[in-house]
């Protein structure tokens, strides 16, 4: 099996990669990254070609399709408030690129494409918990860029008869997602902040909730699409239905670190949606045997994850 995997650079491309590496030894990994916001470093020890540029870059996307059973698209300018703030940027890289991938397959014959969307979509529908069936409402940029990006999915699976699967992610979160920048998603920079032994930066009230999911459980559901080729043509909400809200991430956190940790309370962003959660009822029916890693163990190992890497960069700084 040969896999190609854009963004594999990133935080859940990195995971993937990993994950096909140690449960498919035999499968060829070919990663796309133009390294925007992937590092170079997540791949460190795994095996897998790097072609180095653009989804957007036709040249690029050609030579690494080559032989390729499934694309797995995850490629993507991510955040909500990066859209918000560059909103064209966003288009391009999860709107366009998204079409590139799916039509540079369909001209080089790779028949299953798997497409990362996003919980976004839904937006302002105020329905809980969300099924697939709900009506989308975006809410940013980046959600509707993200709606193009799963409707191109499932309009290339009707027309040129490929199979597709479009993922919406909801709020994935593990080792390898890094804080320190203005767009770092809220546990790595809870983390990150719990083990400086700083406040707690929350916007809103934190009443607002998510159902957060291991990366190693989206690995083990998007392996698991690969190897039996599966194709839908409704998206497919990649959650289970464990929802929590931002004070109990913190109250997790604090069992998991044993501190006491304070909270700042500052404006909510524009664009960010208040609660957020899936039934998660075709998951568990198109994917029965994948057991989802709980809040309270996934937030221990990334929390695992960051003390080695404060660990490695203080020797580094020491040595
Ligand atoms: N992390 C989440 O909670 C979450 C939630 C919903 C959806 N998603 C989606 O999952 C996918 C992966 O997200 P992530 O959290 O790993 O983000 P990430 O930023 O860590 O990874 C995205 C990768 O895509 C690369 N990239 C960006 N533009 C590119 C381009 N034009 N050409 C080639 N490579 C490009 C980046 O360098 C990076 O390595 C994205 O599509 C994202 O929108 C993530």
């Amino acid at each position: 099996m040969k896999v190609l995997i854009t963004g594999g650079a990133g935080f859940i491309g990195s995971n993937l990669v990993r994950y096909f590496n140690e449960h498919d030894p035999l499968a060829d990994v070919v990663v796309i990254d133009d390294f925007s916001t992937g590092h170079v470093e997540n791949l460190t020890g795994l095996r897998a070609k790097v072609v180095e540029g653009s989804i957007l870059d036709e040249t690029v996307l050609t030579e690494a399709m080559h032989g390729v059973d499934s694309v797995i698209h995850l490629g993507a300018l991510g955040s909500v408030p990066r859209s918000v703030e560059r909103p064209l940027e966003s288009h391009h890289a999860n709107a366009t690129g998204t079409l590139r991938v799916l039509d540079n397959a369909r001209i080089n014959g790779v028949g299953h494409v798997v497409v990362a969307s996003s919980s976004s979509v839904y937006g302002s529908n105020p329905v809980l918990p969300k099924s697939e069936t709900d009506w989308t409402r975006p809410m940013s940029p980046y959600a509707a860029s993200k709606l193009a990006a799963e409707s191109y999915a499932i309009a290339y699976g009707r027309t040129y008869q490929m199979k597709t699967l479009a993922f919406r992610f909801f709020n994935v979160y593990g080792p390898q997602q890094r804080a320190g920048h203005p767009y770092a998603a809220v546990i790595p920079k809870f983390l990150d902040s719990a083990l400086r032994g700083e406040a707690l930066e929350m916007h809103g009230d934190g009443l607002q909730s998510r159902d957060f999911t291991y990366v190693e459980t989206v690995c083990a559901v998007v392996f698991e699409a690969c190897q039996q080729r599966l194709n839908s043509d409704s998206p497919v909400n990649l959650a289970f239905g464990s929802n929590a809200t931002l004070l109990e991430v913190v109250t997790t956190i604090e069992r998991a670190t044993g501190r006491k940790l304070t909270v700042v309370h500052q404006d909510p962003r524009p664009g960010d949606v208040r609660a957020s959660r899936s039934d998660g009822r075709l998951m568990s029916e198109l994917f029965p045997h994948v057991t989802p890693v709980d809040l309270e163990t996934g937030i221990r190992r990334t929390l695992a994850w960051f003390e080695d890497e404060n660990a490695r960069g203080s020797a580094q700084h020491t040595s």
